[in-house]
């Protein structure tokens, strides 16, 4: 399996691999990607710059019209991606097709905003001059995700950088190659002209080379705080437009007058959906202390049941973590859960059966965490819930805004002005009343505040901030020359 180069499949031109392995079954491998350059970006970049002098010259709505097809070819080829990805990064069948979805959704979208991309008129100061404004194609855009979300999240970036005239150079995480060349297939499919979108496989060697290249004019980013300060750091030095959408630690508070049994499928949905895996996911749980035992009881109980297993396999509810290396990280920070707090589910790993071969953890509980803990402040991305118990709307506020990140954020209240209040109260870019921190939309913003993101929103209509620049031009037809801020006073 090849890199995605002008329309071309090419290996790298090192001759370097790296195995793509099933995280359900570490015997299962996938296939092997090239281990890119360097120099396999340059020659990616420089098919991506000469297609952009073309590409940006095609009418906005026709650009559209190959995403929708996109969006169709994506629909048709649905379940057979799904077993795909879910077997290359293990979440289960029904939320790889959710995955698979929202691509879907932002295809449709993205080519219906080619027919708005709305600038800006104003009057003029001057007689007989208009003013003017409208969103321009930037360039090279330089798109690096993580796997979590393979093909929806890449979808966020790509298509509506697509359809605002850029070209791409993507490149996926190093554990989910496959799912990104079925991307390339299906825009090959869809009429994408040669160069427009490319596809590197790679580690950091070749994300860094992306950044790095001259001719790359923005980065769209999503993964680690820690890779994205460092890509943040080195365009700011570049000067190079960047934006970020890095770690969560999100809060799901849950009052005293709560619909209890709505709040508990809300967080089993938020904590252990996607195996935890989501920047979205509920990591922290805060509840009132008049319902905090018995809902700490009920969940436990709950939670019990969830079937892990082989994401493909019909009756699994929760797969695998993503790789060796993440499995070890989140059971060290169940051991530092350990030290701080009381752990009344799970924390270990599940080996039972066939699940020796892959990397399960078991959903895991800590109670008693308090704000000051690492396991409450520093995002895990794996099946670990810590709870916190408060004594007061206020207390909850405080609790929850006690950290570093500020993506999701979710209250279960049965009052609606504590719902106002929330909205108003709770530092995050995005927060769900009487819902769990995740089940974003492809058609509004998404991003968060804080350490976060860096003030950039993917989705919806915002995401052009980010794919853009601004023109502005002004119409002088008076027939003379007029001094602007001189002569009309
Ligand atoms: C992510 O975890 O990177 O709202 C994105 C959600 C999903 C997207 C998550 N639609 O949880």
């Amino acid at each position: 399996m090849n890199n995605f180069i002008n329309n071309t499949w090419l290996p790298s031109e090192t001759g370097r691999t790296f195995d793509n392995v099933n995280p359900a079954d570490t015997g299962d491998v996938i296939g092997a990607f090239p281990l890119s350059s360097a120099s396999d970006v340059n020659a990616a970049v420089s098919a991506a710059a000469q297609a952009f002098a073309e590409w940006r010259l095609v009418p906005a709505p026709k650009r559209g019209d190959i995403l929708r097809r996109a969006g169709d070819i994506f629909t048709r080829r649905k379940d057979e991606l799904a077993e795909i990805m879910t077997r290359e990064m293990g979440k289960t069948i029904t939320e790889t097709k959710g995955d698979i979805q929202e691509a879907i959704d932002t295809a449709y979208y993205s080519a219906t905003e080619t027919r708005r991309l709305f600038g800006y008129t104003a009057p003029s100061e001057m007689s007989n001059k208009m003013n003017m404004s409208f969103r321009m194609p930037i360039g090279v855009c330089g798109i690096i995700t993580a796997w979590n979300f393979p093909i929806a999240v890449p979808s966020w970036k790509i298509l509506p950088a697509l359809a605002a005239g850029n070209t791409v150079v993507f490149k996926p995480s190093d554990d989910s190659p496959h799912s990104a060349n079925i991307f390339a297939e299906i825009l090959l499919e869809a009429g994408l002209p040669a160069g427009v979108f490319n596809v590197i496989h790679g580690d950091a060697e070749a994300g860094s080379a992306i950044v790095e290249h001259p001719d790359v004019r923005v980065v769209g980013f999503t993964g680690s705080t820690h890779t994205g300060k460092a890509i943040a750091a080195r365009c700011g030095q570049l000067n190079k437009k960047v934006s970020l959408e890095m770690g969560g630690k999100n809060a799901q508070i849950v009052m005293d007058d709560a619909d209890m049994d709505l709040a508990i499928d809300g967080v089993l949905w938020g904590a252990f959906g996607t195996t935890g895996q989501r920047c979205t996911a509920t990591s922290r749980l805060i509840l009132h202390e008049a319902i905090h035992d018995e809902f700490v009881r009920r969940l436990t109980d709950a939670a019990t049941k969830i079937v892990l297993g082989d994401g493909r396999v019909a009756g699994s509810q929760v797969g695998p973590v993503i790789n060796e290396r993440q499995r070890e990280k989140i059971l060290s920070y169940i051991e530092i859960g350990r030290q701080e707090a009381r752990c009344v589910l799970g924390g270990e790993r599940d080996m039972a059966g066939d699940k020796a071969r892959g990397h399960f953890i078991k959903p895991t509980i800590f109670v008693d965490v308090k704000p000051h803990h690492r396991i409450f402040q520093e995002e895990i991305f794996g099946p670990v819930l810590s709870v916190t118990k408060v004594s007061s709307y206020e207390e909850a506020i405080a609790v929850a805004n006690d950290c570093q990140y500020g993506l999701s954020s979710s209250i279960y209240t049965r009052d609606v002005s504590r719902a106002f209040a929330a909205i108003r109260d709770i530092e995050a870019g995005i927060t769900y009343i009487n819902a769990p921190t995740i089940g974003a939309e492809a058609h509004m913003p998404f991003g968060g505040i804080k350490g976060t993101g860096n003030g950039h929103r993917e989705g919806g209509w915002t995401v052009f901030d980010i794919f853009t620049e601004w023109k502005t031009v002004y119409v002088d037809y008076s027939g003379h020359l007029q001094r602007a801020q001189i002569d009309n006073y």
